[in-house]
């Protein structure tokens, strides 16, 4: 499973991006509000920092507007995803986006019909939400599981790309059922490398090793 980190805040970013843990960087108009510096200025600098996908989010709602607003985003480096919302003015814009060889993440899933539609409109990424389903009380990882289902039986290549993480489980859950990618807030990713096991683990293997008074340089 790929790895991508929904944050604009590039300090996070460089910080996995030096670890090796980045696969690719997801954004929204509400994270570029938390950022605080002009979208196309940020968005700049994450497509310096990670080479692999970064979204980048349409804030039109009609088509021809879209397709406007994904030619000034789409100029500003190869690996942008043109995110546009699931609906049906976005799914216009994704067929056109994607016959043009522009990479395009569909966005705010929240039902397996919205993401067979994405698939159909050529999309590279279907992002479903699963924290924000668990928040009404239905069942987020579900969804993913029905998506995975439905995509591998018709063969559609678009990728799922599991939304609106909240936890670890989240992130194992998802590994289980088969999304392809897991955006993950950085705090979530980095609290994936913890176990309490491991730092006890630690602390008794190096008292240990401070007895026997040697040194590995
Ligand atoms: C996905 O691309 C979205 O940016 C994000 O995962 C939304 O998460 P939230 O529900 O925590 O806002």
């Amino acid at each position: 499973m790929k790895f991508f980190v929904d944050t604009a805040d590039t300090a996070e970013i460089k910080e996995l991006a030096d670890i090796g843990l980045l696969d690719g960087v997801t954004t929204n108009p509400s994270l570029i509000m938390k950022a605080g510096r002009p979208m196309k200025e940020v968005i700049a600098e994450i497509c310096g920092i990670v080479e692999g996908p970064v979204s980048a989010e349409v804030t039109a709602t009609e088509f021809k507007d879209m397709m406007a607003e994904a030619e000034v985003l789409g100029k500003i480096a190869d690996n942008i995803a043109i995110k546009v919302p699931l609906t049906l003015d976005g799914l216009k814009a994704c067929r056109t986006l994607s016959d043009n060889g522009q990479m395009v993440n569909v966005t705010l899933c929240f039902s397996a019909n919205q993401a067979l539609l994405a698939a159909k409109a050529g999309a590279s990424f279907i992002s479903p939400f699963i924290g924000r389903l668990d928040d009404i009380h239905l069942d987020g990882l579900e969804l993913i599981r029905e998506i995975r289902v439905i995509y591998d039986n018709y063969g559609f290549e678009t990728e799922i790309l599991a939304a609106s993480i909240r936890n670890a489980n989240h992130v194992k859950d998802c590994a289980l059922v088969g999304a392809d990618v897991a955006t993950v807030p950085p705090s979530v990713l980095k609290g994936l490398a913890k176990h309490p096991l491991t730092d006890k683990g630690l602390e008794a293997f190096l008292a240990d090793w401070a007895k026997t008074g040697q040194s590995i340089l």
